[in-house]
């Protein structure tokens, strides 16, 4: 029950939702993006050619096809650009609005990975700050959502997560 934090392939993850780290076009990219649209099959991107992108902090949701996730939740995540513009906000919207979805969804169980902090050089330590309290904050009041996994495909990215959770607690 809760949140917890884990090493892993979040292509692997068999929840309700696995959430992707994309950018605005959803058209597919590198990292967890391009990760996601191999495991997940091309009608993955035939069924992104139909959502006409995603603003930055917003959610939108397409099937998993060939992932063993039911579902995925694609969020373009703010690109860094020195904390002046609005970033720390855009990525906790990220989060808020992936599990606003997942619960209108009915989604029990979802899985993230740390959006922003690969390509989009958002700085670990304050990204993990933002998702551990934008996600615990969520699962407080929740009804749908029970499970939420942050996946981590590093050990620097697993270490700035715990650190976080301890910090708390
Ligand atoms: N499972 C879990 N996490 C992963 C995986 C995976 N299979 N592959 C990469 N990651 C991790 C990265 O190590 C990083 O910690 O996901 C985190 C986010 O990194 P990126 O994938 O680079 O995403 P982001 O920083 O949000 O940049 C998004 O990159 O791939 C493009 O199309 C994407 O333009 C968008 C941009």
């Amino acid at each position: 029950m809760g949140f917890h934090i884990e090493r892993g392939d979040i292509t692997t993850y068999a929840v309700d939702a696995i959430v992707n780290a994309a950018n605005c076009s959803l058209l597919g990219g590198g990292g967890v993006d391009g990760a996601i649209h191999r495991a997940a099959g091309p009608q993955l991107l035939e069924e992104c050619r139909t959502l006409g992108g995603c603003e930055t902090g917003k959610a939108k949701l397409t099937a998993g096809y060939r992932l063993p996730a039911r579902y995925v939740i694609h969020t373009p995540g703010p690109v860094w650009h020195g904390g002046d513009r609005g970033e720390a906000g855009l990525l906790r919207s990220c989060y808020e609005s992936c599990l606003a979805l997942a619960e209108r969804h009915g989604c029990r169980t979802v899985a993230f990975p740390s959006i922003s902090t690969g390509v989009y050089r958002y700085p670990l330590p304050q990204a993990a700050e933002i998702a551990v309290d934008a996600i615990e904050t969520f699962l407080a009041t929740a009804s749908s959502v029970e499970e939420v996994t942050m996946v981590c495909f590093d050990g620097g990215t697993e270490q700035a997560y715990r650190a976080v959770l301890e910090g708390r607690g």
